[in-house]
């Protein structure tokens, strides 16, 4: 990971409209990582990491963020939401799991790595064994069977869609929680235990994807790649904090759910100071994790957190509201937009949509008052305003007419809302 600041906020910027500040400081944040990861042992160990917390309304990008986030860095990366620990019935409030699953994560990552580092060495392997198993399954068919010619068809790819039967590992490992860290009793009698095998039907394709994975796993050193992970963990993880506001209380507040957030923020604490975790591939420090955590905050502040956490949460990012601009842009720039979904959706039923400029002025204008009389959704509103506008195409699109071409004016626009709108300036008058 040794993207630049700058290069971090453009790619952001394909998908996120406005939201600078934001941004920014993520973008700050994931560099100062490799920052620390190039200076000596001695510094590196004083140098822990600036967590963000991030507050705005309501669906104005915050969990938006931490997705395209997760997905830019190479590092380990998971998201919670942290009312997940104030459920009714949450006993014993497993907080040390959000850690467990980080390291998780980081094993798949080093493991996918390995993988494919060793793959060419195991492919004649794979080969021969792959042979093999189309000749049997032949053979079983009453086919006369050539290996020769089995082999070289297999290596010109012209079997991948033959079915065939492997003996496959079964790989569900039985798992047993006993109230602390799950222990995967596979794992502990790794070697002990027979593996089992059972014949699977499958396509070539398929069974070359398992005897690869199996013949890599041979030779991958699992102790190798556990270190890595959690080094990796300990030093590159990020772990995304959602809702984080519905974890607070009232300040001073002294009902039975203040005070169960209030423990929730306690069972917290000690993971973003650093602490040490027990998990199955090792203990995790948590010192050097980057933790990010987001909410609206509308009822409660930041303020209201209590004190020691909030002082683990130096760096806060306010984002900004939507205006009608915003929205306007969310319609159409980002990669995934909401306006390009729809037309691809729509054109598999042979409907070609066109937006005109007017039209998407109008939509946008509409979410903005409709937020501003109604409840304020932020950009989740672009989503129902949308969904209602083509439902009537949606509905009688079958793709059992030739291509048709469907233009979205201003007009279209206006006429699909004409009760709604109704409704809408009736509710001003409402008091
Ligand atoms: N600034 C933006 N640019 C592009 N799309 C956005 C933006 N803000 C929100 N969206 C879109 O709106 C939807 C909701 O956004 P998101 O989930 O990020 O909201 P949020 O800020 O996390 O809200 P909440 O506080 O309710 O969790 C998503 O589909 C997202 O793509
Ligand atoms: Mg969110």
């Amino acid at each position: 990971m040794n993207m630049t600041p700058k290069q971090i906020v453009d790619e952001l910027d394909k998908y996120i409209i406005g939201q600078e500040k934001a941004k920014r400081a993520v973008a700050i944040a994931l560099r100062n990582r490799y920052r620390r990861s190039s200076l000596s042992k001695e510094l590196r160990d004083e140098i822990t990491p600036k967590n963000i917390i991030m507050k705005g309304p309501t669906g104005v990008g915050k969990t938006e963020i931490a997705r395209r986030l997760a997905k830019l860095v190479g590092a380990p990366f998971i998201k919670i939401e942290a009312t997940k620990y104030t459920e009714v019935g949450y006993v014993g409030r497993d907080v040390e799991s959000m850690v467990r699953d980080l390291v998780e994560v980081a094993v798949r990552i080093v493991k996918d790595e390995k993988t494919h580092e060793v793959e060419a060495k195991v492919k004649p392997e794979v080969d021969a064994k792959l042979t093999d198993a189309i000749c049997d399954s032949r053979r079983a068919r009453d086919m006369v069977v050539d290996k020769t010619v089995v082999h070289q068809d297999l290596l010109a790819s012209k079997l991948e869609n033959e079915q065939i039967e492997l003996s496959v590992l079964d790989n569900a490992k039985p798992i047993m929680a006993i109230g602390g860290p799950e222990i995967s009793i596979g794992n502990m009698f790794d070697g002990l235990l027979p593996q089992r095998r059972h014949k699977r039907k499958m396509t070539v394709a398929r069974a070359r994807e398992l005897l690869t994975m199996e013949e890599c796993d041979k030779i991958i050193d699992k102790d190798s790649v556990y270190a890595e992970a959690i080094r990796r963990a300990e030093e590159e993880g990020i772990i995304f904090i959602d809702e984080i506001d519905k974890i607070i209380g009232k300040a001073g507040g002294s009902n039975n759910n203040d005070v169960s957030r209030e423990g929730v923020q306690r069972d917290i604490l000690p993971i973003v100071e650093g602490s040490t975790v027990a998990t199955k591939y090792g203990n995790v420090k948590t010192d050097f994790m980057l933790f990010i955590a987001s909410g609206a905050f509308h009822i409660s502040k930041i303020e209201d957190m209590i004190p020691e956490l909030q002082g683990r949460f130096p760096i806060r990012v306010e984002l900004d509201s939507l205006t009608k601009e915003d929205f306007k842009r969310i319609l159409t720039e980002p990669k995934n937009s909401v306006t390009m979904q729809y037309s691809r959706l729509l054109e598999v039923d042979n409907i070609k949509l066109n937006f005109t400029d007017d039209a998407l002025d109008e939509i946008a204008e509409m979410a903005a008052a409709e937020n501003e009389t109604s409840e304020n959704i932020g950009a989740r509103r672009l989503h129902t305003i949308m969904e209602s506008l083509l439902e009537d195409i949606s509905f009688n699109a079958t793709g059992e007419h030739p291509m048709l071409d469907v233009k979205i004016d201003k007009l279209y626009v206006q006429n699909a809302f004409k009760e709604t709108k109704k409704k809408f300036d009736l509710t001003k008058y409402i008091l």
